[in-house]
Formats: C-alpha cells, sequence, structure tokens
C-alpha cells in the first residue's frame, strides 16, 4: 500500500502516473492531444473530452504495467484531479478513477488541480515547501495563494480576464506561430528587442491588488500590429524583425506583470518563500527574472521542474497528502469545473 495511482485530465492531456509515497515517480504517461486541437489553434472542450476517452484506459493500463505494482495489493488510494478544468474532460478522468476505486476496492482522493501545479515544487524536496506564496501561471490559470499547508489554502488573488498562457496562445496566433504558442513566442523573443513596443502592464501600479489582468495586453499587440479594424492575421505580413520585437516586447510586459504582483503577494502576506507552476513556469525569461528578484529580495524561490510545468499526472502526488490524514472522497462526488476562490 506504498503507492498511488493518480490521473489527470482537466484539459488537453490524458496521463496518469504511479507515485511512491516518498515521491518516487514508478511510472508516468502523458498523451498529449496536440493533433486534435492545433488545427484550431485552442483546445476545443468537446473533442478534449472525446480524445480523453479514447486514451484514458490505454494510458492507465500502461502506467500499471509499467510500475510493475499488483494494483489490488500495492495501490494506496487512486487520485484524480476533479477541479478546475473543462466540464466534459473532468468527467472521464473522474468516471475511469471511480470504476478502478470499485474494481480495487480503493478509497478515492480527489485533487484540486491548481494545488497540483504549485505542488509539483514540493517533488524531489525533502524540506517541506510550506507555508509558501503560490503562483499558478498556466493555459487557464493565473492565480496567486497563501498556502498555509498542502490542505489549507487562500486565494490572494488572480486573472480578471484571461490567463497569461492564454495571453501567450493568442499572440502567438497573431505572429503566425503554432499552438501551443507559449514555448514558439519564448523562442523568437531570444532574436528580438523587448523595448521595439510600447505595451502596457495592466493593474501593476495599483498595489491595492493582487488582481491581474491580460486582455488588455493582448489587445494592444493587436492594436500595434493591425490596427483598431477588423482585420484577418493570416494576411498580416509581418518581417522577422517585427515578429521577433513584437514576441519579445509582449513577453517581456506579460513578465513584468507576473513578477510585480508575485512581490506584491510576498510583500502583503510577510511570508519568504514564492513556489511558481504551471506551463508558463517553463518560460526560460520568466525563470530568470523571478531568480533575479529573489536573489536581490532574498526571498527562497522554488520553481517546478521544467518536465512537471505543464499539466502532468506526477504532480497529483499531492494526493499523498489526503491519504494520509484518511481524508477520501465518496464515490457519489462530482467534478468542480470552475474555480473556488475561498479557502
Ligand atoms: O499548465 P498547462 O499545461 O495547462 C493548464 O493547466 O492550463 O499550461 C499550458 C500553457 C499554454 O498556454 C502554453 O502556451 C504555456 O503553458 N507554455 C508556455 C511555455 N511552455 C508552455 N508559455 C510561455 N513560455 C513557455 N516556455
Ligand atoms: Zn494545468
Amino acid at each position: 500500500m506504498n503507492t498511488i495511482l493518480t490521473i489527470e485530465t482537466t484539459c488537453d492531456e490524458t496521463a496518469a502516473a504511479v507515485v511512491a509515497r516518498n515521491h518516487n515517480v514508478l511510472s508516468s504517461m502523458i498523451a498529449s492531444q496536440q493533433e486534435v486541437h492545433e488545427r484550431f489553434r485552442g483546445v476545443v472542450p468537446e473533442l478534449a473530452a472525446r480524445a480523453h476517452l479514447e486514451r484514458i484506459a490505454p494510458v492507465i493500463a500502461s502506467v500499471i504495467a509499467d510500475s510493475g505494482i499488483d494494483p489490488e495489493h500495492d495501490l494506496a488510494a487512486v487520485a484524480v484531479a476533479i477541479e478546475p478544468g473543462l466540464p466534459g474532460s473532468l468527467l472521464v478522468g473522474l468516471s475511469a478513477a471511480k470504476a478502478l476505486c470499485v474494481a480495487w476496492n480503493k478509497p478515492l482522493v480527489s485533487i484540486n488541480h491548481v494545488q497540483a501545479h504549485i505542488y509539483a515544487c514540493q517533488i524531489g524536496r525533502t524540506e517541506s515547501i510550506f507555508p509558501c506564496v503560490g503562483f499558478v501561471v498556466s493555459g487557464g490559470h493565473t492565480n496567486l495563494y497563501r498556502c498555509h499547508s498542502a490542505n489549507r489554502w487562500q486565494y490572494l488573488g488572480g486573472t480578471i480576464d484571461d490567463a497569461v498562457g492564454e495571453a501567450f496562445d493568442k499572440v502567438a496566433v497573431m505572429l503566425g506561430l503554432p499552438y501551443p504558442g507559449g514555448p514558439h513566442i519564448s523562442r523568437l523573443a531570444k532574436l528580438g528587442n523587448p523595448k521595439a513596443y510600447d505595451l502596457p502592464r495592466p493593474m501593476v501600479s495599483d498595489r491595492s491588488t493582487q488582481n491581474l489582468s491580460f486582455s488588455g495586453l493582448k489587445t494592444a499587440v493587436r492594436y500595434h500590429l493591425v490596427g483598431t479594424g477588423k482585420q484577418d492575421f493570416q494576411s498580416l505580413v509581418l518581417t522577422d524583425t517585427q515578429r521577433a520585437d513584437m514576441a519579445a516586447s509582449f513577453q517581456r510586459a506579460a513578465i513584468d506583470c507576473v513578477t510585480a504582483k508575485a512581490q506584491l503577494a510576498l510583500e502583503s502576506s510577510g511570508l519568504r518563500r514564492l513556489c511558481v507552476g504551471g506551463g508558463v513556469a517553463a518560460n526560460e525569461e520568466l525563470r530568470r527574472s523571478l531568480q533575479a528578484m529573489a536573489d536581490r529580495q532574498k526571498f527562497e524561490l522554488l520553481i517546478s521542474p521544467l518536465e512537471l510545468c505543464t499539466d502532468n499526472a506526477v504532480m497529483g502526488a499531492i494526493a499523498w497528502e489526503k491519504v494520509d490524514l484518511g481524508d477520501f472522497s465518496a464515490l457519489d462526488i462530482d467534478v468542480q469545473p470552475g474555480l473556488l476562490r475561498g479557502e
């Protein structure tokens, strides 16, 4: 009973892992749906749910086989992300988890996906990351938490419109880059001048709130590129220099927003440790900027290991924190697609 099976189907990756109590990963698999969604330049929820349905059983069978465990004998629980996420996608993972709990007579543990992103910073570390300010920067979320312990979180603020990763993806579309656009913007930005375009840093100067906003920044990119009228981005002709300069200018502005609110959250909470997770935490320039800030201001910075930034099931190791408390979910539990902002 020293392993758990973790299942992740909140958005467009079908993932499962077998993780030991000490966070040793016995097996892990991520079945990407990139080829399903890339021609739409964004995730299509109905297609995501159907793709999960095709992939979920083979992915789970694979990780169980690769781990070498006997699930009935070796599993302490089956854990699954039930919030937040796309409703249809969440339902596939939860249904699979419930069926396995019945078949193997195991308790069910529910995982909050956003908390799991931040908990990725705990993997591979022996000392606890708590208490800390937790910051999730992903395609679906950009939220700050005061994390008292693995099971006690307080919402501090977050985006009031687009998530930062969503802004990366939408600007990438304007620049003619493939989906998901974050890694492509990051590569292109290395060739550009971050000061070439004067872009806004929405809400950064407002120190009364830890909320963020990215839609104005995204719209400013659009106006710089095509003006205020309607324009089809596919017919937009940009030079390589313009594209690289815009990628660099946008990335710099987005990072300035993230680092400013991280700093504000640390100051107002009085905490001296920042844990950052989620897909955008893979961004090299963001990692560098956060590290520079941590060095300057002498707080401890933990960023998710690169391979655990984007969606995966290993970060579902947070479920151990509930297993150890006997905090299990009933088998009639439902998914919770929206983000709960309270404690
Ligand atoms: O955490 P994740 O896999 O999914 C959500 O829970 O939303 O994050 C995916 C997001 C996408 O928007 C993707 O463009 C962004 O993370 N991303 C990046 C980078 N790698 C992934 N954004 C900026 N720079 C990167 N290197
Ligand atoms: Zn995620």
